[in-house]
């Protein structure tokens, strides 16, 4: 299964890599991570007789990778696969940690299930080929990263061109923040993963209403939003100015969508549990320092607002 962008751009080095096999192309985007699609790749699957003595190689981004891993997740009960991510995102997050998934009713990821694939064959050189504005996506979550890790990383970071591809080595050690944590907590029992939502809580919010507008954010624009939006709720002052000055850095601090109060609060309940009028999301006491806690809608709404009149252009 490969992105089509991708095979058009790679074909000699897909075609290698499949070797005859059939190859089964879509369109990447968000749009990618649907009943429609996931209904086409189990089709496919179904007609190439595929068994759990074969292996599905997926080609692609974060968006490719839930799908794809999705479908051979489920189809037969499970088919291993093996993952080549193609995008900063999917290197260093999407396609490490066993979290396949589709979209349903406008929420995000709320089908899915946890499958780690054989093996994940991250090649940088797939990253030339990245317009622009993917790239900038891909520095959202290596901040988000970076902050949860704080100390050295946060220190590299904030010294790295992010106008720039990052460097291999900065590549190897933003997936090694991901591997960790997702390789303690593979189910997300326990809290720790859970922080790796951080930024999240408000990102999925202005990423689903931005989906309904004509230039909708990406992922990792909507995320980056949604950091210094929940930076602002606990950092202490100089922490939050580091971390707005490198989003601004990166070019991520992009205007808000427009949206109605009570749209965003229906974004924002989608899939939570509010206990006691709270939210239980993650936090930062500063940088490298997250944690989870409860947060009060009015906070978020408060934090909202200072974005709308303080930070965005
Ligand atoms: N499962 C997880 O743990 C996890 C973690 C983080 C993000 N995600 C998901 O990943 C998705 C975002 O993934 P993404 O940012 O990789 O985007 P994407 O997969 O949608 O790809 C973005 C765009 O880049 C194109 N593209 C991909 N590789 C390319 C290349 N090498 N050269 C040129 N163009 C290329 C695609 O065709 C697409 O148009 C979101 O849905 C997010 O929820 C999942
Ligand atoms: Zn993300």
């Amino acid at each position: 299964m490969c992105d089509g962008k991708v095979y058009t751009l790679w074909k000699p080095l897909v075609d290698r890599l499949r070797q005859g096999s059939p190859v089964i192309t879509l369109t990447g985007g968000e749009e990618a991570k649907s009943l429609p699609t996931a209904r086409r790749l189990w089709k496919k699957l179904w007609q190439y007789r595929l068994d759990k003595g074969q292996a599905v190689l997926l080609v692609g981004g974060g968006s490719l990778l839930d799908v794809g891993g999705f479908c051979a997740a489920t189809w037969k009960r499970g088919v291993p696969f093996i993952s080549l991510p193609t995008t900063f995102v999917a290197q260093i997050d999407a396609a490490i940690g066993g979290k396949t998934g589709i979209n349903f009713k406008g929420g995000k990821n709320l089908i899915g299930t946890y499958a780690q694939p054989l093996a994940i064959l991250s090649y940088e050189g797939f990253l030339k080929t990245l317009p622009v504005r993917e790239v900038r996506a891909g520095w959202a979550e290596a901040i988000k990263h970076a902050l949860l890790a704080g100390g050295a990383l946060w220190e590299k970071l904030k010294r790295a061109p992010l106008s720039e591809l990052p460097t291999t080595e900065l590549l190897a050690e933003l997936a090694a923040v991901k591997t960790h944590i997702a390789r303690q907590d593979p189910y997300e029992e326990k809290s720790l993963r859970f922080l790796l939502n951080l930024g999240h809580t408000l990102g999925h919010v202005w990423e689903t209403l931005s989906l309904r507008t004509e230039n909708p954010l990406l992922h990792g624009e909507a995320v980056a939003i949604g950091l210094l939006q929940e930076g602002y709720l606990s950092l202490p002052p100089s922490d939050l100015q580091e971390l707005w000055k490198l989003l601004q850095k990166a070019g991520l601090l992009n205007p808000l969508p427009p949206f109605s109060w009570k749209d965003w609060e229906k974004a924002l309940l989608q899939d939570k549990k509010i206990r006691e009028g709270k939210l239980w999301m993650p936090v930062l006491r500063g940088i490298g320092q997250a944690e989870v806690s409860p947060v009060s809608i009015e906070a978020l709404r408060k934090a909202t607002r200072w974005y709308r009149q303080e930070v965005q252009p």
